[in-house]
């Protein structure tokens, strides 16, 4: 459920405008509401509660922005990161290190050192070279890194080819097969106290199927390393939840479906259980409002060309991605069209022949649920400057990124002394 409704036939967000809005802030825009962030996040929490007292460190990843991580922050979220980046801004957005895990598959020293000095709660570490440059640079400062062993349970997650992690030949994790090696040897580092494993299989998955078979693997594993001798107190179960784009598809199951398979398959493992949920909590919580620049009948195909672009929103292009796509004020009419934006590239295609709203040039459309891998993974491809972001709680909205100037977009170049 999300808080995008018509009122007075015109889309709004909770109970602000979106004509209103693009007027105000101009368009593209990304808008997220923060009554559907906070309702996907108790959904989260009521799907898990019966599972001890886990711990929700969001996947910042998914939607960076300050005022999303705060607004979680609020409910006692904690932060699932893969940068130093990424840590300073689930810091400056008021997660305390202490619900701070720090993934990732290529962290440099410079991010250990500086993850280890904010005193972060741990770090998911994904091979056995990790663990020996964490352990030096840990041991280098004084610290002692918890660690927890992210394995690869070579599972296939059924989804997409470029966001699946668990098979043997992705770059994610260490070998299952290889843990026990691996966590005997890190006993034996200096700088690290190993406390856990870690599995995350991709994302946007459509079934249970995968994830409890991955979750087995790592009930096994540790079996293994209890009766081996060694202390496990933490297993983290990642993200993935897949959450629903195109309305013809099945449904994927709903968290409360998830929150009992984990609680089944993790009966009697005695851990603090950690989850990375991303999409799930901002994934619908977000929409791009864009604006159509004109329509254009092309040799095949009629063509709606909106003024945003695959730079502003790269799902489609990248991974073929459904997002569903509403005029903000329907006119009752349907019409089959290619709806595409500005980028010279054929890949800038947001839906092709696809039976959406009739629109005119200068109405505004939404993309649906963009508030996952959205804004994050724009750039400035074509010299597009970055759209602005807006929250809406209420009545109320804040910019809370604006958009970038062109002085910004060209500002930081620098012409070379020679030329
Ligand atoms: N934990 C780890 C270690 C991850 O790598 C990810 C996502 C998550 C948690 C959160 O997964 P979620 O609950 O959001 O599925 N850009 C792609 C998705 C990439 C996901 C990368 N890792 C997309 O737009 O579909």
């Amino acid at each position: 459920m999300d808080h995008f409704q018509l009122r007075n036939g015109v889309l709004h967000a909770e109970d602000v405008d979106l004509e209103a809005l693009a007027a105000r802030v101009g368009t593209p825009f990304y808008c997220y509401s923060s009554a559907t962030i906070e309702r996907h996040f108790r959904v989260v929490q009521e799907a898990l509660s019966g599972l001890g007292d886990p711990l929700i460190a969001y996947a910042v990843k998914a939607n960076p922005n300050l005022s999303v991580i705060r607004t979680l922050a609020r409910l006692g979220a904690g932060a699932d990161t893969v940068s130093i980046g990424e840590i300073e801004r689930a810091l400056a957005a008021g997660v305390p290190p202490e619900r701070i895990v720090f993934s990732g598959v290529g962290k440099t020293r410079d991010e250990m050192a500086a993850a280890l000095l904010k005193g972060i709660r741990q770090f998911n570490i994904e091979s056995e070279e990790e663990a020996v440059e964490l352990s030096a640079v840990a041991a280098g400062l004084g610290r002692t890194a918890r660690v927890a062993f992210r394995v690869n349970p070579d599972v296939d997650a059924g989804t997409h080819a470029k966001i699946s992690t668990g098979k043997a030949e992705n770059k994610f994790g260490i070998p299952i097969g290889r843990a026990p090696a691996a966590y005997a040897q890190a006993q034996t580092l200096p700088g690290l106290d190993p406390v856990g494993i870690a599995v995350h299989i991709g994302s946007q998955l459509g079934s249970l199927a995968p994830l409890e078979a991955a979750f087995e693997r790592v009930g096994a594993l540790i079996a293994e390393l209890r009766a081996a001798g060694h202390r496990v107190e933490i297993a983290d179960l990642g993200g993935g939840l897949g959450i629903p784009y195109d309305p013809a598809q099945p449904l994927p199951p709903s968290p409360a479906d998830y929150g009992a398979m984990v609680k089944r398959v993790t009966a009697g493992w005695d851990v603090r259980l950690i989850f990375e949920p991303g999409r799930l909590i901002v994934g619908n919580a977000g929409i791009l409002v864009t604006r159509v620049i004109r329509t254009k009948r092309g040799g095949a195909t009629e063509f709606v060309i909106v003024d945003a672009a695959m730079n502003d929103l790269l799902r489609p292009s990248l991974y073929d991605a459904w997002h569903d796509i509403r005029a903000v004020r329907p006119r009752a009419e349907t019409t089959t069209a290619t709806v595409v934006g500005p980028v010279c590239e054929t890949g800038d295609t947001f839906a092709t022949r696809r039976t959406v709203d009739a629109v005119e040039a200068g109405d505004l459309v939404a993309f649906m649920t963009a508030g996952a891998y959205g804004a994050t993974m724009a750039s400035t491809y074509n010299s597009r400057p970055l759209v602005a972001e807006v929250m809406v709680h209420g009545a109320d909205w804040a910019e809370v990124r604006p958009r970038e100037t062109l002085e910004d977009l060209i500002g930081r170049d620098r012409i070379a002394p020679w030329l």
